[in-house]
């Protein structure tokens, strides 16, 4: 996706300092996708899909006017910002057509990978899969220092996983009463169906990320399709930025909204095609013909640059984990009820019994979370904090993966019947905030609650 670009740039009155200033139009699009079927219709932002790449560099605030020519209401939410409350896309704080919302983001935090998205209340799942959904990259000084490789060979990748009618529309959620899940038989990157990229024989760095209502991928790289040998990728961070070290791995498990980069060596394929492919049966998805692939690398055999091609830092940067929990610990169960996605027996629209959790601020706690649904994988995100995974037990997969103990994250996969154990400190702002399953289908049907982070002990 291009750049965006601000339209101004105006001095904070409070700090003194610059704050750019973008706007950005969601608005219907038709394209063509699907090869040899119809046009399909999307709504973007600015009229594309995936939407424009935000580029920002901490310590340079940014007030983004999100404005609303579609035909129905939206709430825009900065996944992986601590935004403060008023801007952090609540799902009932919806822009109605032919309004504007002015979002505030304070990009303080280390550089990472973040992505905007549609929140809006019961509709989240069919406004992103219809193209509201875009990256929006930080960086910061330390990360820029590493000689990680940067510009043309730092690509963000956006996963998708989408079903068609046979006019070439996209199969709607809505349209069909659908409140389980979207696994879809096609898959995406970055807007394009299992797309080819040219890249040089040298280092490249990927930002991971699933976009996909329901899919879940395990990554791994082939040289031949028809190969079963895996080639190693290194993992250099998650959805909070780096990790403290470069992880190796042959699989890397993905979930919707988890964020993953990655650095991958193209140097021993020149002239060859590598293959990025996906493991089927992930956790409890439904699979189809197609759904072990991804995408295609046509590897040339000049590099024109070198920057960032040597040897990654053995160590990356120091990850700010909590501090030992100073508050009781509380425990979410993920059920399925009376044909209800529920939290603890509540969901999103039990107004008076949807805060589940008021954590002091400043707090450190330990939430438990429990998938007690039996087939379904709940990807559990909690907006505000960046979390620690201390553990996941039970479930095939009894384990934290290696490369999710190196950094901090704001979404973890919680897999058919797993508990997992996440540490957090409820910081920096008071308010009300969301936490669910990013299965879109199942956060649009209620599975969502609030948490008050309050100055009063909770
Ligand atoms: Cu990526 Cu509450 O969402
Ligand atoms: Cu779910």
């Amino acid at each position: 996706p291009p750049i965006k670009e601000p339209k101004a740039t105006f001095t904070s009155p409070s700090t003194g300092k610059p704050i750019d200033y973008y706007e950005v139009d969601i608005k219907p699009l038709t394209q063509q996708v699907y090869p040899n079927l119809g046009k399909t219709r999307l709504v973007g932002y600015d009229g594309i899909s995936p939407g424009p790449t935000f580029m920002m560099n901490q310590g340079r605030e940014s007030i983004v006017r999100f404005i609303n020519h579609a035909d129905r209401a939206n709430s825009v939410h900065l996944h992986g910002s601590y935004s403060r409350a008023p801007f952090d896309g609540w799902a009932e704080d919806t822009t109605e057509p032919g309004q504007y919302k002015d979002y505030y983001y304070p990009n303080a935090q280390a550089a990472r990978t973040l992505w905007y998205h549609d929140h809006a209340i019961d509709h989240t799942a069919e406004n992103a899969y219809f193209g509201q959904a875009g990256f929006y990259i930080l960086h910061d000084p330390k990360e820029q220092s590493l000689g990680l490789p940067s510009g043309d060979y730092d690509v963000p990748l956006a996963l998708a996983s989408k079903r068609y009618n046979s006019d070439g529309t996209l199969w709607s959620p809505e349209a069909n009463d659908e409140t389980d899940s979207l696994f879809g038989d096609v898959i995406h990157v970055n807007g394009q169906p299992w797309p080819y990229f040219k890249v040089e024989p040298r280092k490249y760095r990927f930002r991971f990320l699933d976009t996909s209502v329901s899919r879940t991928f395990s990554l791994y790289f082939v040289a031949d399709k028809a190969s079963s040998t895996k080639i190693p990728m290194t993992v250099i961070g998650s959805d909070a930025g780096l990790g403290t070290a470069p992880v190796k791995t042959s699989t890397l498990d993905i979930s919707m909204a988890e964020r993953y980069e990655v650095v991958f060596d193209f140097a021993a394929y020149k002239d060859q095609n590598v293959t990025l492919k996906n493991q089927w049966d992930v956790g409890a998805d439904d699979d189809f013909a197609g759904t072990d692939r991804v995408m295609k690398f046509i590897v040339g055999n000049t590099v024109t640059s070198t920057a960032g091609n040597g040897e990654l830092p053995a160590s990356l940067v120091s990850v700010p984990f909590p501090q030992q929990k100073t508050t009781i610990d509380r425990s979410f169960k993920f059920e399925r009820s009376n044909g209800e996605w529920q939290i603890n027996k509540v969901t999103f629209a039990d107004v008076n019994n949807r805060v589940l959790a008021k954590p002091p601020r400043g707090a450190t706690e330990v939430w438990y979370l429990e998938n007690s649904s039996g087939g379904w994988s709940h990807p559990i995100h909690i907006h505000l904090v960046d979390f620690q995974v201390i553990s996941r037990v039970d479930g095939k997969r009894n384990g934290i993966q290696p490369y999710e103990k190196t950094t901090l994250k704001d979404v973890v996969w919680l897999g058919p019947n797993e508990k997992v154990k996440v540490l957090a400190r409820y910081a920096p702002w008071d308010g009300l905030y969301m936490f669910h399953c990013h299965n879109l289908i199942h956060e649009d049907h209620a599975m969502m609650a609030a948490m008050n982070v309050t100055a009063l002990a909770g």
